[in-house]
């Protein structure tokens, strides 16, 4: 227990995660997309909130590039912040998923151990971790916000994958390699994998 959590108790609210999953036919998850900036996380998260939109599902997308303009604007890009945002996003993942809804994070989200612990604080069968994978020199050419282009200019400091390291997924559930299949051939993966491990039913 933290200083900060000292004088607090957890409360039990009368109406459990459950009872909230009844209301619903999927059942709740993180899809945690990580990958380097331009590899399609943004892209991929849309294309299955569209799908599962169609099949009446409960879904959110937390994204980088929002977040960081409202709940997480007070971070910048060290590795001190990065972990910071990725603590918040795992801790608002959760409680998205304590809510019954499959919550779709696209952050770069470089180091294994922030995404290990967001792993850690949700149920097993409740956390998909998906690579979106793509070499440096693709997102670069792709380069779809013209930051590469800066930070290679030097007018970005601390950008990931040139000057900020990211870790690749050592045992991620999925691998998306967004430079060899479409998005809709990767929707397909991703809804397949729900589909196997009991999350959604068609
Ligand atoms: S993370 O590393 O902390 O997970 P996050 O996903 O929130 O990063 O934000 C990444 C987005 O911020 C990128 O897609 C890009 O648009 C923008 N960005 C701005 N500066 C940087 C930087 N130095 N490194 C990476 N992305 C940056």
């Amino acid at each position: 227990m933290t200083t900060a959590t000292k004088n607090i108790t957890w409360q039990q609210h009368r109406i459990s995660k459950e009872q909230r999953q009844k209301l619903y036919t999927n059942k709740p998850c993180v899809i945690w997309l990580t990958g380097l900036s331009g590899s399609g996380k943004t892209t991929l998260a849309n294309a299955i909130e569209v799908e599962l939109y169609h099949r009446k599902l409960r879904t959110y997308i937390l994204d980088g590039d929002n977040i960081r303009h409202g709940l997480n604007k007070d971070l910048g890009f060290s590795d001190e912040d990065r972990v910071e945002n990725i603590r918040r996003i795992a801790e608002v993942s959760k409680l998205f998923v304590d809510a019954g809804l499959i919550v779709m994070t696209a952050f770069i989200s470089p180091f294994i151990k922030e995404r290990d612990f967001a792993r850690s604080i949700v149920e097993k069968n409740e956390f998909v971790e998906v690579f979106v994978k793509c070499p440096l020199e693709v997102c670069e050419k792709r380069d779809t916000k013209g930051l590469y282009k800066k930070a290679r200019a030097g007018e970005i400091k601390q950008f990931t994958g040139l000057d900020s390291p990211y870790e690749e997924p050592i045992n991620p559930e999925l691998t998306i390699d967004t430079n060899i299949l479409s998005v809709d051939k990767s929707v397909d993966v991703v809804i397949d994998y729900l589909l196997e491990k009991g999350i959604i039913h068609d």
